[in-house]
């Protein structure tokens, strides 16, 4: 691996995505000083001054999920926190646990392995994509650092596309995660006084769904990249699992301060997406978030987005608007909104000004 080279003058995006060696085949090649297109201008990178050790995300046990306090935490903290962690949520630990060296396995690939899952184009029925987020115009394009490999679990479940490295430990993962994700989803729901979820919400809430695995590796100057920018997720909720080394951030209540999203073992977090902050006219809250990289070691983390059908409409519920609230969002096409956030890539919430009214 060390025989990879990189070059001052080569083509970022042509080694890292095109030949798909990674932002790990570039660290493999122990390069000293990053290339000019890994570095985000200012205002992308997480200033350390803001980060806010005072303020912390809800924890909450799900030992007894059917006890209404447990509800009531959860509906809380999806409008006050909008990010919250969950513990004893019933996912065998040895599953995670299996997922993440998966994951290690994946990425640790040669190139000439993980091209075979290389797209460019990311569209939500895809079954397999390894991806990379440059974000900007042509040649000022500037590389998030991390590497992803994306999992559609749609319906007719072609997992059989996915890399024999995860497909296992991908799928048993879907198994134990989509009830729980559906318990979530059904608590949140009351929470708006929408008391069942039927076939038709059921697509609408998660008609498709996708298992993204992120890999971060080191970095020898974290402060001047980022692993993931700050944004808000396109999704209904997504549930979260992350390893030990830490590096997710999460808006505080005070606006301009971050909290770390601390790691904590067979934790999964859960926050809620643009798509239920417009389904729910704003009571639940899509907090901005971004994932800051290690300088020593690499981070995985798995986000699993639950997502509408692609044809689905989303707007405010019909129980939102009864009393005579004014909708704040108008209705759209799930499919125009996702066209949108991922022809742009827009940061922060500028996804949801889309939609507003
Ligand atoms: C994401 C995301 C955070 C992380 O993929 O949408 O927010 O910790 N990831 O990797
Ligand atoms: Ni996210």
């Amino acid at each position: 691996m060390s025989s990879l080279k990189f070059e001052p003058n080569d083509d970022i995006l042509d080694f890292v995505i095109k030949k798909a060696n990674g932002l790990k085949g570039l660290v493999d090649t122990n390069l000293e000083i990053i290339p000019n297109q890994c570095i985000q201008p200012k205002e992308q990178r997480l200033d350390k001054s803001q980060i806010d050790n005072q303020e912390s995300i809800p924890t909450i046990d799900l030992s007894n999920f059917d006890d209404l306090n447990v509800e009531k935490s959860i509906q809380e903290a999806a409008s006050k926190w909008g990010f919250f962690q969950i513990i004893n949520h019933g996912i065998p630990i040895e599953v995670l646990e299996d997922l993440k060296d998966a994951a290690h396995k994946f990425f640790e690939l040669p190139a000439e392995e993980k091209i075979k899952y290389h797209k460019e184009k990311v569209s939500p029925g895809e079954s397999v994509l390894m991806f990379w987020s440059a974000i900007g115009e042509k040649d000022e394009k500037v590389l998030e650092w991390r590497d992803s490999i994306r999992h559609g679990c749609n319906p007719q479940n072609d997992s059989n596309l996915w890399p024999p490295q995860t497909s296992n430990q991908v799928l048993e993962y879907q198994k134990w995660a989509t009830p729980l994700a559906k318990r979530l989803l059904e608590v949140l729901l009351k929470g708006l006084n929408v008391n069942e979820i039927d076939e038709s919400l059921e697509l609408l809430l998660m008609g498709t769904m996708a298992i993204i695995i992120n890999y971060y590796p080191p970095c020898p100057n974290p402060n001047i990249t980022i692993g993931c920018r700050r944004h808000c997720d396109v999704s209904c909720i997504t549930l979260l699992l992350q390893d030990d080394t830490g590096g997710l951030y999460v808006r505080g209540t005070k606006g301009d301060n971050w909290i770390l999203v601390n790691p904590i073992k067979g934790a999964l977090a859960v926050n809620i997406g643009s798509l239920l902050q417009i389904m729910s006219n704003n009571r639940y809250k899509s907090i901005e978030h971004c994932a800051a990289v290690d300088s020593s070691r690499a981070r995985i983390s798995v986000p699993l987005f639950l997502n509408p059908n692609f044809d689905s409409v989303i707007g405010p519920f019909s129980q939102m608007l009864k009393d005579g609230e004014k909708p704040v969002y108008k209705h759209v096409l799930f499919s125009d909104h996702w066209n949108y956030f991922f022809g742009k890539r827009p940061s922060g919430k500028a996804s949801l000004d889309f939609v507003k009214i």
